[in-house]
């Protein structure tokens, strides 16, 4: 099963970024994290794209059709504006998550509408790092249910 994990701008400077809101893990540690809880699965293999331009992300999701069984998703800010990152998503129908470190009903207003989890078959929000973890447990279990 091969899974491609995309994260949105500004993802890149998590440890530095925020980090009373996105806690001092980053991106290179989150990626280790999922690469080993992916060993708890059979057969997982996952793909890293981090992009802060959007019409990267959306060529990424375009070009995983056909290669990839699934998508953990952090769109960061663009899930507040981004209809062409759900777009894309619609248009690859592969099953998909959406992932947030901080708890986006819990903070700003503009923060509480995404325009790509009415895209995703979920989305999990709050957990830190774990919500990377959590994300790909659910992923996987729902492809291997297909
Ligand atoms: C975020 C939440 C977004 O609102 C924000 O713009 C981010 C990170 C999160 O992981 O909590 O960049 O996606």
């Amino acid at each position: 099963m091969k899974i491609l994990v995309i994260n949105g701008p500004n993802l890149n400077m998590l440890g530095k970024r925020e980090p009373e809101i996105y806690g001092t893990t980053t991106i290179e540690e989150i990626e280790k994290a999922l690469v080993d809880y992916a060993h708890s699965f059979s057969a997982v293999e996952l793909e890293f794209f981090q992009s802060n331009h959007e019409g990267e992300i959306v060529e990424k999701i375009q070009s995983a059709l056909n290669m990839f069984d699934g998508i953990l998703i952090n769109p960061a800010a663009y899930t507040h504006t981004s209809v062409a990152i759900g777009d894309a998503i619609k248009a690859v129908n592969l099953p998909c998550v959406e992932i947030h470190l901080s708890n986006i009903q819990s903070r700003e207003e503009f923060r509480k509408n995404s325009f790509t989890a009415p895209a995703c078959i979920g989305q999990i929000a709050g957990f830190g790092k774990n919500s990377y973890l959590a994300a790909l447990f659910c992923l996987v279990k729902h492809i291997e249910s297909l």
